[in-house]
């Protein structure tokens, strides 16, 4: 039996979907614990191309119960739509495969309305937001004046909660944002609607997945964003609100520490971001764009183009502490095939010192410029090799030189989007 952690080492988009995707197969539950309908998730199985933004992965096999914990935030007119888009795919036939607990905070119109409205006002100092109304929910959740999944059930107690905090939104939204104000009835009809269909999936998670880990069966957690986006350890304020890293799985679900047993952690073998904040190895050249079309760096959400940069170690390094990660999964290796060479970044230039610890201070950060090492690229396809074994010397010497650096064994290396194309080397469920 083992309890797995899958976590973004990065900005987010490293390509989480996939590998939950792989590891589903050794799982029972497979675990949403933070974030909302921010993350998207691209899966394609056969030729067929999914994406999901807040039901975990594993919905995708038939039997895996799928979790949504206490952390995630869910806007209930996405996930209607992400159920009945997967329904009419044939996936999600039992209702009884999705779980969601009664502490999910809910995403609300006004929410949405201020986090589009604030980045808005905000102009140049934007954040560069997903829109979805992540923020602003969870400032709610923190206020404690949040509603939650267990409250859109009772409607007595939604028409309360609603009648409580529509008229403060509704002024901050009129009077500063200048927008127009909700009305109480339209989004208590509406929300009346989505709780009829949606009141077969109430359960409480931390008891569900204490007594799913007694009898033996292995449980996924499924990450969303990245660390470096996390509300505490990323690079704030240019970061989500939830806590992404992996003792947000503990948090975001109800169990113990102590449960888990392996912290996977995937990254890009190059990095990308979306969204506005620093990126010390950012590209903003020819070869910037060359990865952008090579690795199709397009957001699966917004569609937003990503930005993109060399491997950063630095940055990866403070990944592996921060979640405590056993593993690391590394994901569009093809992506570089077509690169002469490649550069990773190994250090940070900050005025006269070396920095090789990930600075807390962004004015610091925003000031660093990498020191790159060079390696050699192996211009050949890669896309269709059937075991580790079989890459060529310069990938596995890239891989060799990226377990050094940051003390922590890369466990899978991708090599195209497909689940065949996954070279494993050891799996953390076995
Ligand atoms: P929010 O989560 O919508 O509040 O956006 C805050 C920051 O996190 C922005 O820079 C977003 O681009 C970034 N972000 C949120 N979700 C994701 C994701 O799933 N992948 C990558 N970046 C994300």
């Amino acid at each position: 039996m083992a309890n797995v952690i899958v976590v973004g080492a990065q900005w987010g988009d490293e390509g989480k979907g996939k590998v939950v995707d792989i590891y589903t197969e050794y799982a029972q539950d497979v675990v949403r614990f933070q974030g909302g309908n921010n993350a998207g998730h691209t899966l394609v199985v056969g030729d067929q191309k999914t994406v999901l933004h807040l039901i975990p992965s594993g919905v995708l096999h038939e039997g895996k119960r799928c979790i949504i914990g206490n952390g995630v935030v869910l806007d209930p007119k996405v996930f209607l739509e992400e159920i009945d888009g997967l329904q009419r795919k044939g996936f999600l036939k039992d209702p009884a495969q999705l779980m969601v607990d009664g502490a999910v905070n809910l995403i609300m119109p006004y929410h949405k309305i201020i986090d589009i409205a604030r980045e808005r006002k905000s102009g140049a100092k934007k954040i560069g937001t997903t829109g979805r109304g992540i923020g602003p929910t969870y400032e709610d959740k923190v206020a404690r004046r949040g509603i939650r999944f267990a409250d859109l059930l009772k409607p007595e107690t939604f028409k309360r909660k609603l009648a409580e905090l529509l008229p403060e939104k509704n002024f901050y939204i009129e009077q500063y944002l200048g927008e127009k104000p909700l009305s109480e009835e339209e989004i208590f009809e509406e929300y009346m609607v989505y709780a009829e269909r949606l009141r077969c999936y109430l359960g409480r998670v931390s008891p569900y997945l204490d007594q799913s880990m007694k009898a033996g069966h292995n449980i996924l957690f499924e990450g969303a964003q990245g660390s470096l986006l996390d509300i505490d350890h990323g690079t704030y304020p240019y970061v989500t609100s939830s806590s992404t890293i992996a003792a947000g799985a503990c948090t975001g679900t109800g169990i113990g520490p102590h449960r888990i047993d392996e912290v996977i952690g995937i990254s890009k073998a190059y990095v990308t971001r979306v969204g506005e904040g620093p990126f010390p190895t950012e590209l903003d050249d020819e070869m910037g764009e060359r990865l952008r079309t090579a690795g199709g760096e397009f957001g699966a959400t917004t569609g937003r183009p990503r930005r993109t940069g060399w491997l950063d170690i630095v940055a990866l390094r403070e990944a592996v502490r921060t979640n405590g990660l056993t593993g690391i999964a590394l994901t569009k290796m093809d992506v570089l095939s077509e690169f002469e060479s490649l550069k990773v970044c190994t250090a940070y230039r900050y005025g006269e010192q070396l920095l090789e610890e990930f600075p807390q201070d962004l004015d610091v950060l925003q000031e660093c410029k990498p020191v790159y090492e060079e390696i050699a690229g192996w211009q050949k396809d890669i896309c269709s090799l059937g075991s580790y074994a079989d890459l060529p010397v310069q990938v596995k010497d890239y891989v060799d030189k990226i377990e050094a650096w940051t003390g922590c064994p890369v466990v899978l290396v991708s090599v195209g989007p497909r689940r065949d194309q996954t070279l494993i080397r050891s799996n953390p469920f076995a």
